[in-house]
């Protein structure tokens, strides 16, 4: 499903209030006798992006390429020598000589690297920033027929080409087209079969496959999540399944680059504005093998503390730490478990990081309130913005910043390329921006955090803005900061306007009333970039040397901005790090180095918690210290929809912990769409409700329904938490995602490659969400011949056929869940918190197969500490009439195990044993409730291996 990005580009503009419209008055009494950063500084220079330019020089068809020569074979692969052909210059200049190194670093890992012989101002990225693939086991030998890719290559006309020995296939070849390789573009051009299935190439929002046609710009932006654009990640990796052959292979560029990629019938072009090629090749064969082959590489996930799968309440306007106080208080009113809740930039002194505004969060009510919800075992997680407000020097109040002058003296802010400092604008006015590739700016966070955390102990960072973002172009504020605070260059907090598709059928009353509010401000425009030049002092100094026009690269991408500058948005290219490197070159690693040194400090803190952080910029191998929410998304049924493909493509890039804001940021919810989304967000691994400042509230006790629908759902969550915990920890050790695909857990389907309006969360739970307005049905899927599904809530055995679309009831308030049979589930009797949960009995449910087998697993810990010493595993397995449970590790589970459910079983039992001894049983409708098994565990649940027999 693709949508016009243009029309959705430009209502996410419009709602984060980038119109010319009046100014709203901010809710904070201080707001008011603030400048404004002065609009003219926003504006970037147009650009005419290489894609949309019908003039462009097609490198493809002009460049030369290059020869190979000096080919030596080395006991891993070769080397040799490339030679330019004949200097074409099309958007930088070419490298003449470059050196080609081919690498078999392991039986399932192929590195290609091609990098120019002399490396004057090259960017090589270095391993301290993003993990460095290596050789395994013995750098001199290699048993190359353990490997089932081939490199071949073309000496003339170079090019190279990957094969599949056992299949025999090409899975990638640069044959035929020449390689491009200059200081600010490089290029290959591979083949790709007709009908090719690519996934990956984040982030975006857009469908799970990435279609011919597809142009995918990789530079982390700071953008409402327009469709198909460039939003705040980047990971440059893409999956390629074969459905001809039953196989899938990965290609992984590990490249800090500013890339667009072009997709596409029966070719992939990838394209780079600097450094080096650093190809990997995970040769899989199935999808979740590449998976781990990929993400074992990059960096495991982080293995979340179990509190944070409990429930997350957020938004933009709690503007009272007594707002925030009535809030808790609702939701035990209503009884809708609340494990977290967040705070945006509402709590801050002006915007100010490390600072609570005096008034409306006074230090004393802060604690207080973080004091009775850790009595209550709930959480407190506040927003963190990456950039620090350089305060005005010529007001004492506001100069007694210290975060600023601590940072300042130690000298770790980003310069400009003459050595000052670089001041973009963000929230609070100036800001300056960490360097985090200054050995000194852990130090320094270190104390930040710390003296923050001492005054208002939160339990986890949620980390915005790290594109890194900067709302004007070039350093906006040198020479200006005395202006500070000044306001953004734009309005905050309108009222908002829109509502969801159908809620003037679902809220007919309601929507009279507002259309005619709507209609006077449909029409506001949103501005058109001009092409007037900047009048910050750095755009005009964009010469690096040696490495060309950077702020203004020949090749221009398509950056989802309005007039497509890097600097729009954006701390500008030119900025400049302590050993010289240029953010042109690291732009899309800005938020990944500041969500490691976030990680560090808030170990500084807790040297043995897992550190809980949402991150919104990620890079390869940032789910090694994050979890990320999707972005600024709007409360619409196609947002809702994204949700699930974006699950997936961050799932495939190492980041499984995801959810998004459920019933929508931007804009309006409705009743129906706010109840539909509470449901489906219920099984993301990340599950957190947030809201825009102006919108109307869409906690879930607001309406009704909406809180029996999400009460239904988040007890569904909270009895599969040891199931999602157990995930958790797999895809901490295997780099397995959460939830997954249909076309991962059957790749050789081929029609299931595109499905993305379903998902499985695990191998064993099928969800299949109401993604539009207006209807009580939905359409679902339901593969393999041999595969048996279960209603979660009846419990029956389904009649689903292999390859026939079946049609399932879907009231609102009910969201369809089906259990695949084979699979064995732990469950525990929901709490008001996770922590509540934790003291619960346990439970298991048992979804035979068609054989009357099934198996399962569960881990355990403590759920919070870093360096587990304690760790409980537990098999599951059935079959002939019998389940057997066995456990091993040192960590105790007090809790007895309370009743036993098996699915899927023909005729009713003659008795049910546990053990020896006869228990209690009931039989209906195929299913087997075996209750009272309390007295038999009463040392714990998994304290001694047991069997139950029926
Ligand atoms: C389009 O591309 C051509 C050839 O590279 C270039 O000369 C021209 O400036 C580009 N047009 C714009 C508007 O950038
Ligand atoms: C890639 O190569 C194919 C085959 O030569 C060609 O048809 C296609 O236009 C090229 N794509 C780009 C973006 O250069
Ligand atoms: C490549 O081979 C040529 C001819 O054998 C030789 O002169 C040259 O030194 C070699 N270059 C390198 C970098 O090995
Ligand atoms: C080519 O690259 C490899 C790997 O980076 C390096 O070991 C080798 O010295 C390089 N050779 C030349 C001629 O630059
Ligand atoms: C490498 O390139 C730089 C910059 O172009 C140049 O100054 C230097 O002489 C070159 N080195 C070699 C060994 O060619």
């Amino acid at each position: 499903m693709i949508l016009s990005s243009v029309v959705k580009t430009a209502i996410a503009l419009a709602m984060l209030g980038y119109s010319a419209a009046s100014p709203t008055p901010s809710s904070s009494s201080v707001a008011d006798s603030h400048p404004t950063v002065p609009n003219e500084l926003t504006l970037g220079v147009k650009q005419v992006p290489n894609i949309l330019n019908e003039t462009a020089v097609d490198a493809n068809q002009v460049a030369k390429g290059y020869s190979l020569t000096n080919v030596t074979a080395t006991p891993r692969g070769l080397t040799g020598l490339l030679n330019l052909k004949g200097a074409t210059n099309i958007y930088g200049y070419d490298f003449d000589k470059l050196n080609l190194t081919v690498t078999y670093q392991s039986d399932n890992r192929l590195n290609v690297r091609i990098a120019p012989v002399n490396l004057t101002d090259v960017y090589i990225l270095p391993e301290s920033l993003v993990a460095l693939p290596k050789v395994e086991g013995d750098v001199n030998t290699f048993e190359f027929e353990n490997s089932d890719l081939i490199f071949s290559y073309d000496s003339e006309n170079f090019g190279f080409e990957v094969k599949r020995a056992s299949t025999a296939e090409v899975l990638f070849s640069t044959k035929g087209n020449p390689l491009v390789f200059s200081n600010q573009f490089v290029q290959f051009n591979t083949t790709l079969p007709k009908g090719h299935q690519i996934t990956g190439l984040g982030e975006s929002i857009h469908g799970s496959l990435n279609e011919p046609g597809t142009v995918k710009t990789l530079f982390a932006n700071d953008v409402g999540d327009p469709i198909d654009g460039n939003i705040y990640g980047v990971h440059p990796v893409y999956y390629d399944q074969r459905y001809d052959t039953g196989t899938t292979h990965g290609v992984y560029w590990r490249t800090s680059a500013i890339q667009e990629v072009v997709v596409e019938d029966q070719s992939l072009t990838w394209r780079a504005l600097s450094g080096v090629i650093d190809l990997y090749f995970f040769s899989g064969p199935d999808p979740k093998d590449v998976i781990q082959q990929y993400v074992k590489e990059i960096g495991l996930p982080a293995m979340q503390p179990y509190w944070a799968l409990g429930y997350h309440q957020c938004r933009w306007g709690y503007d009272t730490i007594d707002d925030v106080k009535n809030v808790v208080e609702n939701f035990k009113k209503f009884n809708i478990p609340l494990e977290t809740i967040w705070t945006d930039i509402d709590y801050m002194d002006t915007y100010k990081d490390f600072t609570n505004d005096p008034y409306r969060y006074p230090t004393d009510k802060y604690q207080q309130l973080l004091e009775e919800l850790h009595s209550n075992n709930q959480h407190y997680v506040p927003i963190f913005d990456a950039a620090i407000y350089v305060p005005n020097p010529n007001n004492a109040t506001d100069n007694a910043y210290t975060p600023f002058h601590a940072g300042n003296e130690s000298d770790i802010f980003l310069k400009n390329p003459d050595g000052s400092l670089y001041i973009g604008a963000v929230w609070p006015g100036y800001t300056a921006f960490p360097d985090f590739l200054n050995n000194k700016t852990q130090e320094y966070w270190n104390e930040q955090f710390k003296t923050w955390h001492d005054r208002i102990p939160f339990d986890g960072i949620w980390t915005d803005m790290n594109e890194v973002s900067s709302f004007c172009v070039g350093s906006c504020g040198s020479g200006r900061y005395f202006d500070n605070p000044v306001h953004p260059p734009f309005a905050v907090g309108a009222p908002a306007t829109s509502y969801p598709l159908n809620f003037n059928v679902t809220n007919a009353t309601e929507w009279a009333s507002i259309s005619s509010a709507i209609a006077a401000t449909a029409s506001t425009p949103v501005p058109e970039a001009t092409s007037s030049s900047s009048s910050s002092i750095d755009s005009k100094n964009t010469l690096a040397p040696g490495k060309g026009n950077i702020n203004y690269p020949p090749y221009a991408i398509n950056n989802a901005q309005g007039d497509h500058d890097l600097a729009t948005h954006a701390v500008s290219p030119n900025a400049t790090h302590v050993d010289g490197t240029v953010e042109y070159d690291i732009h899309n690693l800005y938020g990944f180095t500041q969500e490691k040194a976030i990680y560090n400090a808030l170990l500084n803190i807790a040297p043995d918690k897992r550190p809980f952080i949402i991150g919104r910029s990620t890079f390869a191998g940032a789910g090694h210290y994050v979890g990320h929410w999707g972005g600024d998304n709007s409360a619409d049924y196609d947002m809702m929809y994204f949700s699930i493909p974006q699950a997936f493509s961050m799932g495939l890039s190492g980041v499984p912990f995801f959810g998004v804001d459920v019933c929508g940021f931007n804009g309006n919810t409705d009743m129906e769409l706010c109840s539909r989304w509470m449901q489906l967000g219920s099984f993301f691994p990340f599950y957190r409700n947030h809201n825009v400042l102006g919108a109307i509230s869409q906690e879930p006790y607001v309406w009704e329904s909406v809180t029996e629908a999400a009460k239904t759902s988040m007890n569904i969550r909270y009895l599969l938490l040891p199931y999602y915990y157990t995930l958790l920890h797999e895809s901490h050790t295997s780099g397995l995602p959460i939830l997954r695909s249909f076309n991962w857990e059957f790749p050789y389907d081929k029609k299931l490659s595109g499905i993305d309006n379903q998902f499985f969360v695990g191998d064993a739970l099928v969800v299949t969400p109401v993604l539009q307005p207006g209807v009580d049905k939905v359409k679902g899927v339901f593969p393999g011949t041999d595969e048996v599904y279960y209603d979660f809530y009846t419990t029956e055995k389904q009649n689903f056929k292999n390859d026939k679309n079946e049609t399932l009831d879907a009231p609102l308030g009910h969201i369809p869940l089906h259990i695949r049979g084979g699979h064995i589930l732990p469950t525990q009797e929901p709490g008001y918190t996770t922590t509540e949960s934790r003291k619960n009995p346990f439970g298991l449910l048992v979804a035979l197969d068609k054989d009357g087998k099934a198996a399962g697993k569960l881990y355990l810990d403590d759920g919070e500490s870093l360096n587990v010493t304690e760790s409980l595993y537990v098999d599951f397995v059935a079959g002939d009439n019998e389940l057997s449970v066995s456990a091993f590790g040192d960590y105790k589970v007090e809790q007895p195990l309370a009743n036993v459910t098996i699915l899927g079983v023909d005729k009713k039992p003659e008795g049910v044993k546990f053990g020896d001894s006869k228990v209690n049983y009931k039989y209906e409708k195929g299913t087997v409730y075996i209750t009272g098994l309390e007295k038999y565990t009463k040392e714990g649940a998994f304290a001694e291996e047991f069997t139950v027999s029926w």
